[in-house]
Protein backbone atom coordinates (compact mmCIF):
# COMPACT_ATOMS: atom_id res chain seq x y z
CA UNK A 1 0.00 0.00 0.00
CA UNK A 2 1.05 3.53 -0.75
CA UNK A 3 1.91 5.54 2.31
CA UNK A 4 0.18 9.03 2.43
CA UNK A 5 2.83 12.01 2.35
CA UNK A 6 2.57 14.21 4.99
CA UNK A 7 4.45 17.57 5.87
CA UNK A 8 4.89 19.01 9.13
CA UNK A 9 5.38 22.13 10.06
CA UNK A 10 6.54 23.26 13.64
CA UNK A 11 7.71 25.85 15.52
CA UNK A 12 9.11 24.55 18.83
CA UNK A 13 10.18 21.32 20.83
CA UNK A 14 8.17 18.71 18.56
CA UNK A 15 6.97 15.61 20.41
CA UNK A 16 3.88 15.83 18.21
CA UNK A 17 6.52 15.94 15.53
CA UNK A 18 7.86 12.14 16.98
CA UNK A 19 4.31 10.71 18.09
CA UNK A 20 3.36 10.94 14.27
CA UNK A 21 6.44 9.63 12.71
CA UNK A 22 6.53 6.30 15.70
CA UNK A 23 3.20 5.86 15.76
CA UNK A 24 1.61 6.37 11.87
CA UNK A 25 2.16 3.40 9.61
CA UNK A 26 -0.08 4.30 7.28
CA UNK A 27 2.35 7.75 6.07
CA UNK A 28 5.18 8.81 6.03
CA UNK A 29 6.32 12.10 7.35
CA UNK A 30 8.48 13.18 4.00
CA UNK A 31 9.62 16.25 5.39
CA UNK A 32 9.62 18.54 8.36
CA UNK A 33 9.26 22.36 8.02
CA UNK A 34 10.27 24.95 10.91
CA UNK A 35 10.16 28.29 10.81
CA UNK A 36 12.85 29.45 13.15
CA UNK A 37 16.59 27.80 12.97
CA UNK A 38 16.10 27.75 17.53
CA UNK A 39 13.06 24.61 16.66
CA UNK A 40 14.18 21.48 19.11
CA UNK A 41 11.79 19.01 16.46
CA UNK A 42 14.90 19.27 14.26
CA UNK A 43 17.16 17.32 16.39
CA UNK A 44 14.27 14.64 15.74
CA UNK A 45 13.84 14.68 12.03
CA UNK A 46 17.91 14.05 12.28
CA UNK A 47 17.00 11.15 14.54
CA UNK A 48 14.81 9.49 12.18
CA UNK A 49 16.67 10.84 9.03
CA UNK A 50 13.56 12.92 7.92
CA UNK A 51 14.30 15.73 5.59
CA UNK A 52 14.28 19.16 7.33
CA UNK A 53 13.76 22.90 5.97
CA UNK A 54 14.22 25.88 8.17
CA UNK A 55 12.13 28.79 6.15
CA UNK A 56 13.31 31.61 9.05
CA UNK A 57 10.29 34.25 9.21
CA UNK A 58 12.71 36.56 9.66
CA UNK A 59 14.13 36.07 5.82
CA UNK A 60 11.39 36.97 4.56
CA UNK A 61 9.80 40.70 3.81
CA UNK A 62 5.77 39.44 4.30
CA UNK A 63 3.76 36.67 5.01
CA UNK A 64 3.15 35.80 1.22
CA UNK A 65 6.79 34.95 0.25
CA UNK A 66 7.50 33.18 3.50
CA UNK A 67 4.43 30.98 2.89
CA UNK A 68 4.93 30.71 -1.07
CA UNK A 69 8.33 29.12 0.24
CA UNK A 70 6.98 26.72 2.45
CA UNK A 71 4.15 26.00 -0.39
CA UNK A 72 7.06 25.34 -2.86
CA UNK A 73 8.72 22.91 -0.50
CA UNK A 74 5.45 21.03 0.39
CA UNK A 75 4.69 20.54 -3.62
CA UNK A 76 8.60 19.51 -4.16
CA UNK A 77 7.82 16.56 -2.02
CA UNK A 78 4.34 16.16 -3.21
CA UNK A 79 2.89 16.28 0.34
CA UNK A 80 -0.88 15.33 0.64
CA UNK A 81 -1.47 16.25 4.25
CA UNK A 82 -0.25 19.10 5.99
CA UNK A 83 0.03 18.17 9.95
CA UNK A 84 0.78 21.27 12.09
CA UNK A 85 2.49 20.27 15.38
CA UNK A 86 2.80 23.04 17.72
CA UNK A 87 3.38 25.34 14.40
CA UNK A 88 2.73 29.00 15.74
CA UNK A 89 1.73 31.19 13.06
CA UNK A 90 -1.82 31.75 11.25
CA UNK A 91 -1.74 31.00 7.76
CA UNK A 92 -3.57 32.88 5.35
CA UNK A 93 -6.45 32.15 4.05
CA UNK A 94 -4.46 31.76 0.61
CA UNK A 95 -2.46 29.25 1.81
CA UNK A 96 -5.36 27.40 3.83
CA UNK A 97 -7.59 27.61 0.33
CA UNK A 98 -4.45 26.27 -1.72
CA UNK A 99 -4.17 22.95 0.55
CA UNK A 100 -8.05 22.54 0.76
CA UNK A 101 -9.36 20.04 3.76
CA UNK A 102 -5.55 19.13 3.63
CA UNK A 103 -4.47 20.60 6.74
CA UNK A 104 -4.54 18.89 10.37
CA UNK A 105 -3.69 21.07 13.67
CA UNK A 106 -3.52 19.99 16.94
CA UNK A 107 -4.86 22.32 19.51
CA UNK A 108 -4.46 21.91 23.47
CA UNK A 109 -8.03 22.08 24.33
CA UNK A 110 -11.50 20.90 23.82
CA UNK A 111 -12.71 23.18 21.04
CA UNK A 112 -14.25 25.74 20.60
CA UNK A 113 -13.20 26.87 24.17
CA UNK A 114 -9.82 28.10 24.56
CA UNK A 115 -8.55 28.94 21.10
CA UNK A 116 -5.63 30.55 20.58
CA UNK A 117 -2.37 30.89 22.76
CA UNK A 118 -1.75 29.52 26.15
CA UNK A 119 -4.64 27.82 25.75
CA UNK A 120 -4.23 25.46 28.99
CA UNK A 121 -3.76 28.72 31.37
CA UNK A 122 -7.13 29.80 29.57
CA UNK A 123 -8.94 26.71 30.50
CA UNK A 124 -7.10 27.21 34.12
CA UNK A 125 -8.33 30.68 34.63
CA UNK A 126 -11.45 29.87 33.40
CA UNK A 127 -12.15 27.36 36.20
CA UNK A 128 -13.21 24.30 33.81
CA UNK A 129 -12.87 20.75 35.69
CA UNK A 130 -12.28 18.90 32.31
CA UNK A 131 -9.87 20.13 29.53
CA UNK A 132 -7.90 17.95 26.37
CA UNK A 133 -6.83 18.50 22.88
CA UNK A 134 -8.38 18.61 20.06
CA UNK A 135 -7.49 17.42 16.31
CA UNK A 136 -9.05 19.65 13.38
CA UNK A 137 -9.32 20.34 9.75
CA UNK A 138 -7.36 23.87 9.37
CA UNK A 139 -9.98 26.84 7.88
CA UNK A 140 -9.47 30.21 7.54
CA UNK A 141 -9.96 31.35 11.04
CA UNK A 142 -7.84 30.51 14.01
CA UNK A 143 -8.57 26.92 15.27
CA UNK A 144 -12.19 26.95 13.97
CA UNK A 145 -11.98 24.11 11.15
CA UNK A 146 -14.17 21.18 11.59
CA UNK A 147 -13.36 18.78 14.67
CA UNK A 148 -11.82 15.30 13.93
CA UNK A 149 -11.00 14.15 17.43
CA UNK A 150 -11.20 15.26 20.85
CA UNK A 151 -9.36 13.41 23.94
CA UNK A 152 -10.52 14.72 27.62
CA UNK A 153 -8.05 15.23 30.92
CA UNK A 154 -9.77 16.39 34.41
CA UNK A 155 -8.74 19.91 35.90
CA UNK A 156 -7.19 19.55 39.19
CA UNK A 157 -7.39 22.10 41.82
CA UNK A 158 -3.67 21.98 42.41
CA UNK A 159 -2.85 22.18 38.30
CA UNK A 160 -0.56 24.63 36.91
CA UNK A 161 -0.67 25.29 33.26
CA UNK A 162 2.62 22.98 32.76
CA UNK A 163 0.88 20.50 34.90
CA UNK A 164 -2.49 20.29 32.86
CA UNK A 165 -0.18 21.10 29.41
CA UNK A 166 1.93 17.55 30.54
CA UNK A 167 -1.88 15.71 31.15
CA UNK A 168 -2.93 17.02 28.27
CA UNK A 169 0.24 16.24 25.51
CA UNK A 170 0.02 12.69 26.74
CA UNK A 171 -3.30 12.66 24.92
CA UNK A 172 -1.85 14.78 21.77
CA UNK A 173 0.24 11.79 21.45
CA UNK A 174 -2.41 9.34 21.39
CA UNK A 175 -5.23 11.03 19.34
CA UNK A 176 -2.60 13.03 16.82
CA UNK A 177 -1.56 10.00 15.30
CA UNK A 178 -4.75 7.69 15.13
CA UNK A 179 -6.63 11.48 13.06
CA UNK A 180 -3.37 10.93 10.61
CA UNK A 181 -4.12 7.45 10.37
CA UNK A 182 -8.10 7.58 9.42
CA UNK A 183 -7.02 10.73 6.68
CA UNK A 184 -4.49 8.14 5.76
CA UNK A 185 -7.15 5.30 5.34
CA UNK A 186 -9.86 7.69 3.48
CA UNK A 187 -12.07 7.21 6.37
CA UNK A 188 -12.63 11.38 7.10
CA UNK A 189 -15.45 12.55 5.27
CA UNK A 190 -16.09 16.38 6.01
CA UNK A 191 -19.90 17.26 6.03
CA UNK A 192 -20.07 20.72 6.78
CA UNK A 193 -18.67 21.64 10.30
CA UNK A 194 -18.96 17.54 10.97
CA UNK A 195 -16.91 14.96 10.23
CA UNK A 196 -18.30 11.86 9.88
CA UNK A 197 -15.40 9.13 10.82
CA UNK A 198 -16.85 5.75 8.20
CA UNK A 199 -15.92 2.06 9.14
CA UNK A 200 -14.00 0.34 6.62
C1 LIG B 1 1.25 21.22 21.83
O1 LIG B 1 0.70 21.19 23.11
C2 LIG B 1 0.24 21.70 20.82
O2 LIG B 1 -1.05 21.26 21.08
C3 LIG B 1 0.36 23.19 20.97
O3 LIG B 1 1.73 23.42 21.11
C4 LIG B 1 2.34 22.28 21.72
C5 LIG B 1 3.48 21.84 20.82
O4 LIG B 1 4.21 20.82 21.44
N1 LIG B 1 -0.18 23.87 19.86
C6 LIG B 1 -0.80 25.04 19.96
O5 LIG B 1 -0.96 25.63 21.02
C7 LIG B 1 -1.30 25.61 18.65
N2 LIG B 1 -2.21 26.67 18.90
P1 LIG B 1 5.22 19.92 20.60
O6 LIG B 1 6.13 20.91 19.84
O7 LIG B 1 5.97 19.15 21.61
O8 LIG B 1 4.42 19.07 19.67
Amino acid sequence: MNKLKVGVLASGRGSNFKAIVQKVDSAEVKVLIVDNPGAKAIEIAKEFNIPYEVVDRKKFSNKLNFEKEITNILDSYKVELIALAGFMRILSPGFVEHFKWKIMNIHPSLLPSFPGLNAQKQALDYGVRVSGCTVHFVDAGTDTGPIILQAVVPVLDDDSPETLASRILKEEHKIYPFAISLFAQNRLVIDGRKVKIKDI
